[in-house]
């Protein structure tokens, strides 16, 4: 029988261990017989990571929020329709290394824009893209932090201060309090095997059709 093609997003602060957890997703639902496109926010096409390139270069530091709104949404809105949209038509399990709600996160509760704002934006960005869901990996920033790489090799992002960095997971907190069914979140200071077997028992609740998933 043919399966139906959905997105599932990987959410959290840099450091949440959330590109092995991705890896470790595809790696299980491959097993179980789906086909699974691994793919990241910014990036994932050509333009999207030259975008990313040009996002995270510590060199622009006189990058306004909104510039920096506009490319992440720019690059999302490429990889949405050469990448995401071909893949769920085909059947594909999407998983999706950060997405939208890393745009609310970061530019809107770390940078201070307008969520309105944000989301007209996306909603212009993410035109055509159905029901989602969302895992968010949640850590104290100064453990993330502590976890990423050292400092000098820090990128734009990851070179703000902790207070930024508590801003934006204040911000996924009360993302995940507004949209409690699509964004489950898990403690991701835990074993990374743990952090596994409750992301797989989200995600298999998805794919069953327990859970619809949510539109943006
Ligand atoms: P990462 O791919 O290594 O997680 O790096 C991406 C960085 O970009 C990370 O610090 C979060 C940030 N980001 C935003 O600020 N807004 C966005 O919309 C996205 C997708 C990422």
């Amino acid at each position: 029988m043919e399966r139906a093609g959905k997105l599932i997003t990987f959410e959290g602060p840099d450091g949440s261990g959330k590109s092995t957890q991705v890896q470790l997703t595809a790696r299980a639902l491959q097993e179980g017989g789906y086909s699974v496109l691994v793919t990241r926010e910014p990036g994932g096409t050509r333009l999207s990571e030259a975008i990313r390139g040009l996002l995270l270069d510590p060199c622009y530091q006189e990058m306004s929020p909104v510039t920096e709104a506009l490319l992440y949404a720019g690059a999302r809105a490429q990889l949405i329709s050469e990448v995401i949209l071909p893949a769920l038509a085909e059947g594909k399990i999407v998983l999706c290394d950060r997405f939208v709600d890393s745009s609310f996160a970061y530019q809107g509760y770390g940078r201070g824009l307008s969520l309105d704002l944000l989301h007209l934006i996306n909603q212009f960005a993410l035109t055509k893209l159905g029901n989602f869901y969302t895992i968010l990996l949640d850590l104290p920033p100064k453990e993330g932090l502590d976890r990423s790489k050292e400092e000098i090799l820090r990128d734009r992002l990851e070179q703000e201060s902790l207070e930024f960095h508590q801003r934006v997971r204040d911000g996924y907190h009360a993302l995940a309090r507004s949209s409690p069914g699509r964004i489950k979140v898990i403690d991701a200071s835990l074993e990374p095997e743990v952090v596994q077997k409750q992301i797989l028992e989200y995600v298999s609740a998805y794919l069953l059709d327990q859970d619809q998933g949510y539109p943006f």
